[in-house]
């Protein structure tokens, strides 16, 4: 089932009620949102995109020869064109039926249906508008396939919300079955923090875009100017911390949810957190879900590493 309205009620209001408060990362994407994340894909200080498509094209045959899949399913698929690189290696490989494209957003989930249609006639093709922390039983039962959670989005989920959500994937999986993952990895501070902080302010605008789709969501009136973009990297917790930071006290209504959140200058609002990972560190995650690493895939500079995962 997709998130009932009285469900993301109560989500947002148990967010903004942290001592920290916090709106779900998942509001960064409306379809502004998911215009300026695609921009932010582009930006020369945002290695993660060029260094996760260069491994999935030089791993793409490696991975399907190991799992053999007849079905690719991506979670958080967004525009939904790396998936191309594996289906050209399982179009090589003679053995190509299915995809499922699962995100929030529909306008991106429709262009990027439309898209592979065209481009494999034959694919069936199939899109779930849902959120990958509540829906992956949507994808039906496993049996022959492979499931991209690529980008780095693993890393928006807090750590311990992350073996809650592989084991609902391993269940999900049959023996065999295979769930890449796209993890950012631990590097320089200064490199992480200058991805998250381009000079050009794109990352910001990305960020204090969620105000304005929680004021449009949620009958609420933040007011936007009276906020400025924060990205740091906590190096105990290994994450970047994305935020909201008020310039001047502000306060807003958020009606939906019968809630007025007051703030002073320099009060904060996490948007965000993007977790970076050793393969030490996820392997700890991994721990207790049924599934361990089989393939670890890196660039030469170990920026950037999508795991082969599968059941044990
Ligand atoms: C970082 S982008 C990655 C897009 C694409 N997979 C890529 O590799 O470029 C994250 C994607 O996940 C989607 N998303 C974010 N939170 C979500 C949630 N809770 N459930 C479903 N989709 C979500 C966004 O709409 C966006 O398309």
């Amino acid at each position: 089932m997709a998130m009932l309205e009285t469900e993301r009620i109560e989500e947002l209001r148990r967010a903004l009620s942290k001592p920290l408060p916090e709106i779900p990362s998942k509001y960064l994407y409306d379809d502004h949102g998911a215009a300026l994340f695609d921009t932010i894909t582009r930006l020369p200080e945002y290695y993660q995109t060029r260094t996760e498509e260069s491994i999935l094209a030089a791993c793409a045959t490696d991975l399907i020869g190991r799992v053999k899949p007849l079905a690719l399913a991506e979670l958080g698929s967004g525009v939904g064109t790396k998936i191309r690189l594996l289906l050209d290696a399982m179009q090589r490989a003679g053995r190509m039926d299915s995809c499922t494209f699962l995100d929030i957003n529909e306008q991106m989930l429709s262009e990027s249906i439309i898209a592979l249609r065209e481009l494999y006639p034959g694919l069936e093709v199939r899109g779930i508008r849902g959120d990958f922390e509540r829906d992956v039983d949507r994808l039906g039962p496993g049996g022959n396939r492979l499931v991209l959670f690529l980008a780095g989005t693993i890393g928006n989920l807090h750590p311990d919300a992350v073996p809650g959500f592989l084991g609902k994937v391993a269940k999900q999986m049959e023996p065999g079955d295979g769930f890449l993952v796209g993890l950012d990895l631990v590097k320089d501070p200064a490199r992480l923090e200058a991805a998250y902080n381009d000079r050009d302010g794109v990352t910001a605008e990305f960020n204090l875009n969620s105000l304005n789709v929680v004021n449009a969501m949620f009958d609420a009136d933040f007011d936007v100017r009276a906020f400025q973009h924060r990205a740091f990297w906590d190096a105990e917790n290994e994450w970047i911390d994305i935020r909201v930071r008020a310039r001047t006290p502000t306060r807003a209504r958020i009606h939906a949810i019968d809630m007025t959140i007051e703030l002073d200058a320099g009060d904060e609002i996490r948007t965000e957190l993007s977790c970076k990972y050793t393969r030490e560190s996820f392997e700890r995650l991994l721990e207790g879900t049924g599934l361990g690493i089989s393939a670890w895939y890196t660039d030469d500079d170990e920026l950037f590493c999508d795991a082969l995962v599968q059941r044990v």
